[in-house]
This record gives C-alpha cells, sequence and structure tokens, in this order.
C-alpha cells in the first residue's frame, strides 16, 4: 500500500513506465491464442477477422475450458449478406463460444447422446432468459448436430471436423453453419445509442446520474467517449446524497472534473479490470498523472484508489463493448481537488465539531515522531503531505525516504512483482 502511494512522485517515472512495460510484455495467463491458431485455416479468415473486430478473440483467449465453433469463409459470407450491425454479429458469434471443452471424441461420447452447453452469449448478459445455451446431440450415423435451445430440438447445423485443440483448455472445431438464433441476430443498440443516466438512474446511481445531466460540458464528455469505448463508475445513491454538500462547495470546473473523474475512456470488461492493474487515466485526465487512480485487486473484487479512499466495484450495470459500466461504493475524490481535506469524510457529519479539527489532532498524538512541518501547507505537489500517507504510516511501514533512489527501485519492483 504505501509503496504505491508514492508513485505519484514525479520521480519514479522511468521506473513506472518500465514496470508498465513489464506488464503489457509479460504472459500474464494467455496460454492460448485463438487469432493465432485459427491463422493455420486459411478457409476461416473471415471468422477470425471478425472474432477480432468484435474482441472476442479477447474474450476466448482469457478463458479456459471453451470449444470456438468456426464456420468456413462461405458461411461467413452468408451472414455477413444480411448487413447486420457489428454488435449484432458479435451476439451472434459468442453464440458459437461454448463454454466447455468438446475435442471430436468428446462430442462422440456424450452421455445419453445428448448435452447443453452454456455460451458467451449466454455469460456476458447478452441474452435474455434461457437463450445463449447450445443443444448439442450425438445422432446415429456418427453425426453430431447442434441447435440453439430456443430452436426446440431442431438441428440444422452439425459438426464438420476438428482444427485444433489443447487439452482441456480450448478446442476449435468446425460446423457447417452459423447457428440459427432469433434472438442473437436480434438488432443491438450500437454504442452511442446506450442511454448512460438512464441506465445509471434506474439501477442505484440516480443521484450521480441527475448530477451529470444538471453539467452539460461532463455530460457531453461522457457521450461523445460512447463510440470510441468507454468505463463508466457510478457511486451509489446514499453514497453520492452524502457528498452533494461537498460536490457543490467544488468550483464549476472543479465540479466538471469530479464528474468526469468517474469515467475512463477505454472499454474495460471485469476480466480486464482484474488484469490490468494500475495507473488509469480518466476522462478528467489532462496531462500526466493527472486526475487518475490506480486500480487494484482485492481479492475477487476489484478497488479503485485515489489517495484519499479506495472505492470497490459492487455491481455491473452494463458490459457491452465497447461501453461498461459498473456501481462504486465510494466517491472517487481526485487529490488534485480534496488536498486539504481529511482522509474520510464521516457519513453523518458531527454538527457541532468542526469536523475536520479533531481527527487532525488525534492522528498528531499517535504520530509522536512526525514533524509539525507535515500539518502546515506544504508544498502541493509532495505527495508526503497527504494524509493517506500519514493513515499507512501508523501501520508501522517503512516510510519512504524520496531521496532514496535505491530504496524506491527495490519498492517500484516489489509492486510490479505483486501486480503480477
Ligand atoms: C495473438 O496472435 C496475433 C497474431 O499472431 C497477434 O497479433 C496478437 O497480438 C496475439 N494476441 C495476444 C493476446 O497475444
Ligand atoms: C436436445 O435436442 C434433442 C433433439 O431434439 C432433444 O431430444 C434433447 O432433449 C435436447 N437436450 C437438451 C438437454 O435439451
Ligand atoms: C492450459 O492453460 C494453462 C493455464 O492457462 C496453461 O498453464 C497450460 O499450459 C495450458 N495447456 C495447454 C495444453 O495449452
Ligand atoms: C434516457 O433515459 C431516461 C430515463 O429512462 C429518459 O428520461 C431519457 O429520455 C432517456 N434519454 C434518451 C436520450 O433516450
Ligand atoms: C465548503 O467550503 C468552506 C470554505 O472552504 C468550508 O468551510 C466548508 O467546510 C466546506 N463544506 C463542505 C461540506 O465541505
Ligand atoms: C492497517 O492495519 C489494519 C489491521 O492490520 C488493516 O486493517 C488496515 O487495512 C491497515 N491499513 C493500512 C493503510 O495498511
Amino acid at each position: 500500500m504505501q509503496l504505491r502511494l508514492t508513485m505519484a512522485s514525479g520521480t519514479l517515472a522511468t521506473v513506472l513506465s518500465l514496470s508498465v512495460l513489464l506488464l503489457v510484455l509479460s504472459p500474464t495467463s494467455h496460454a492460448h491464442n485463438i487469432t493465432r491458431l485459427l491463422a493455420h485455416h486459411p478457409d476461416f479468415s473471415t471468422f477470425n477477422h471478425y472474432l477480432s473486430l468484435t474482441h472476442l478473440a479477447d474474450e476466448i483467449n482469457r478463458r479456459t475450458t471453451i470449444t470456438v465453433c468456426a464456420v468456413d469463409n462461405a458461411a461467413m459470407n452468408e451472414l455477413l449478406a444480411k448487413h447486420l450491425s457489428i454488435y449484432t454479429i458479435k451476439n451472434i458469434l459468442s453464440l458459437h463460444v461454448l463454454l466447455d471443452y468438446f475435442d471430436a471424441k468428446k462430442l462422440h461420447q456424450i452421455t445419453d447422446g445428448t448435452a447443453l452447453s452454456a455460451t458467451l452469449f449466454q455469460a456476458t448478459g447478452s441474452a435474455p432468459g434461457t437463450a445463449g445455451f447450445v443443444n448439442i446431440t450425438d445422432l446415429k450415423g456418427g453425426k453430431v448436430g447442434f441447435s440453439p435451445e430456443e430452436n426446440n430440438g431442431h438441428i440444422g447445423v452439425f459438426f464438420v471436423k476438428a482444427l485444433e485443440g489443447l487439452k482441456y483448455n480450448i478446442s476449435v472445431i468446425q460446423i457447417s453453419k452459423i447457428l440459427p438464433s432469433d434472438v442473437a441476430a436480434a438488432p443491438t443498440p450500437g454504442p452511442a445509442e446506450v442511454n448512460l443516466t438512464g441506465i445509471m438512474s434506474a439501477h442505484g446511481c440516480k443521484v450521480f446520474a441527475d448530477t451529470l445531466i444538471a453539467n452539460s460540458d461532463a455530460e457531453k464528455i461522457f457521450q461523445e467517449s460512447l463510440d470510441g469505448g468507454l468505463t463508466a463508475f457510478c457511486p451509489l445513491d446514499d453514497v453520492f446524497k452524502a457528498f452533494l454538500p461537498k460536490f457543490k462547495n467544488l468550483t464549476a470546473s472543479g465540479k466538471t472534473s469530479l464528474l468526469e473523474f468517474h469515467g475512463v475512456p477505454v472499454y474495460m470488461s471485469m476480466p480486464m479490470l482484474k488484469s490490468n492493474n494500475g495507473p488509469t487515466n480518466t476522462l478528467a485526465t489532462d496531462g500526466a498523472k493527472k486526475f487518475d487512480f490506480t486500480v487494484q485487486n482485492d481479492g475477487e473484487e476489484v478497488t479503485l484508489k485515489t489517495n484519499k479512499e479506495t472505492a470497490r466495484i459492487t455491481g455491473t450495470l452494463l458490459d457491452e463493448q465497447p461501453v461498461s459500466i459498473y456501481t462504486i461504493d465510494k466517491v472517487l475524490m481526485p487529490k488534485e481537488l480534496f488536498k486539504a481535506e481529511a482522509p474520510t469524510p464521516a457519513p453523518a457529519p458531527a454538527p457541532e465539531e468542526a469536523a475536520d479539527a479533531p481527527k487532525a489532532s488525534k492522528k498528531k498524538k499517535k504520530k509522536a515522531a512526525a514533524p509539525s512541518e507535515e500539518e502546515s501547507d506544504s508544498p502541493a505537489d509532495s505527495p508526503s503531505d497527504d494524509p493517506a500517507d500519514q493513515t499507512a504510516d501508523e501501520n508501522g511501514s517503512v516510510r519512504f525516504d524520496l531521496a532514496n533512489l535505491g530504496s524506491m527501485l527495490v519498492g517500484a519492483w516489489l509492486v510490479v512483482l505483486s501486480m503480477l
């Protein structure tokens, strides 16, 4: 924790970029690469191309125990002739990724001759109800049929041959045609039509959504980011309501920045958030290390850390490439706006007390060794005058000597190691 906080220091720039580079280059858990596997099969180049275009390839590479039911270029051309939007094509192709491992042998040994498999279409939440399951039937004469569960047993698509297999991570097989599914082929709204504030309002973030609607500058930035990719984090109603007095206290540009701080200008699914820990730019970022926060795993949860707060992602309101919306349990407070304040505002501020004073003095009493100038206005850029740093010190963590580059290097590498 302590190490991460010091990352704000400009002197760490080189080390940091080195560690980011390392993260990018490191072989995380990518055991297979569907793009590369299918590249061995030129007859499937169109299918392969559309897996990349829809970003399904990323999702496939991240998962294990899956089966990709590929179709050849002729079958893909039939699909493309329907002139569906790329979002609808994504839904259709995601129905072709089974969340179980079926190679030729297993297909012909299905217990009782039939199995129902979940698919990526069903798993990513785009499919309503029970749509998104595929029924696999081992027919007489060695044929294996595939049918979306919604089609009530009508089988018109068959297993052709195995293409690739890495036991039991990924199997790539050919099926004769695109699986016919009216549900997957239904028109899908494009990202520009996503009603961000409408979705937030309907799912417990109405106060944040209303505040965003009232701020046309910030709303415009969110709206304009939809097409290129956007991840929005909306604080839940009780949390943002409690924060409103502080919000109202901000300058006009401060209000806009605070709202924009809750958006990230790229699409991030939950697996992406889990695998891409580190500093993250926001819609409010206007220069290196400005208005950024740190994404960090905490067990199975993902947290967003600023110098003031650690917010937890508590729910997913939308996750459809290129837009995702998550709920969080705290307002993200950028250090640029809340420098001089106490680390955590009490949810119900006691009216009589001068809210900040008692906390500060309590802290000071505990920290007998702390030099008193820490309490005064030290230079704005120094991270060490941040209350969050002091909190960390109370746990007895070794305090960083910013002048000691050697220990910083070790520290930064520890961070890198802990991220891997
Ligand atoms: C998968 O392979 C393709 C083609 O070789 C390459 O462009 C892509 O970067 C690879 N993806 C990953 C995640 O390694
Ligand atoms: C799959 O379809 C077959 C053929 O219509 C049917 O007999 C079977 O009950 C279905 N299996 C499941 C698990 O739905
Ligand atoms: C399957 O995936 C695991 C974990 O990602 C990896 O260690 C293993 O080598 C993979 N197996 C094959 C056959 O690729
Ligand atoms: C978004 O949703 C809200 C609430 O459902 C609705 O009032 C508003 O008109 C919608 N905006 C657009 C642009 O559809
Ligand atoms: C608003 O700002 C004033 C002046 O800086 C300060 O005294 C007051 O405590 C602030 N109120 C809140 C709720 O932050
Ligand atoms: C300090 O220690 C307590 C108890 O071990 C722990 O719950 C808390 O998260 C720690 N705080 C920091 C800032 O490391």
